[in-house]
């Protein structure tokens, strides 16, 4: 149904998203974090939200896990409730955009489509896929949250990696090799891309004391 059929207007702000940006002195996007599970995204995602919010930025975390336990608690795993999930979080994510704030995101998001399709909710440039590219044999080793032997062991259903499709993003704007490279090469990985694209500010960031 349209928004018309549905009765409903949109309610224009008059403070705009351009206002909250230069009240920030920063640009506001998404970096929407990729991956298996215990690939390292909520690793990395925490890392690059402590630097640059010491960096005086307006950095937020979502994390899959965590907003499965509120705003997506009636969601499972299955194809389309991932659908769901990730079509909520882009949401949401936009949101924190609007709201001049940089966003990090961290969801398995198994689906090409589904990563697709939450890019074109954005502006062009704000949506930043970053693909955390970690071995299945070392996420299966690593094995954090001890879901993959569950999962191996026939008591977790639909576990992805094991029993449902993990889709390698096919154009993300950044690369992570987490079994290579370590948390703060990773976190060093984003900033470079970041400043280099001017989306933040040039400056030394203590990559270091953050881990
Ligand atoms: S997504 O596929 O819909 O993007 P999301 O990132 O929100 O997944 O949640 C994944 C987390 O849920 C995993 O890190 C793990 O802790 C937990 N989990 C529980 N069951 C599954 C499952 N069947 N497949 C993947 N992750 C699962």
């Amino acid at each position: 149904m349209s928004t018309t059929e549905r009765n409903l207007t949109w309610n224009d702000s008059p403070i705009q998203k351009a206002d909250r940006r230069d009240q920030n002195g920063h640009h506001s996007f998404v970096l929407w974090l990729t991956g298996l599970s215990g690939a390292g995204k909520s690793t990395v995602a925490n890392a690059l939200q402590a630097v640059l919010h010491e960096q005086g930025l307006q950095a937020y975390l979502l994390d899959g896990d965590n907003l499965r336990m509120g705003l997506n608690s009636d969601l499972g795993f299955s194809a389309d409730d991932r659908t769901e999930n990730v079509r909520r979080v882009a949401e949401v994510s936009k949101l924190f955009v609007d709201a001049g704030i940089i966003v990090i995101t961290a969801l398995i998001s198994p689906y090409q489509e589904d990563r697709d399709a939450a890019r074109t909710r954005y502006e062009d440039g704000e949506f930043v896929e970053v693909f955390v590219d970690c071995a299945l044999e070392v996420c299966e080793e690593r094995d954090p949250k001890g879901l993959y032997k569950r999962a191996k062991d026939g008591q977790i259903a639909n576990f992805t990696g094991i029993s449902s499709p993990y889709e390698r993003p096919t154009s993300p704007e950044i690369v992570l090799h987490t079994d290579n490279d370590s948390v703060v090469s990773c976190v060093a990985q984003v900033l470079d891309w970041l400043r280099a694209k001017q989306y933040i500010p040039d400056g030394q960031v203590p990559v270091e004391s953050n881990q």
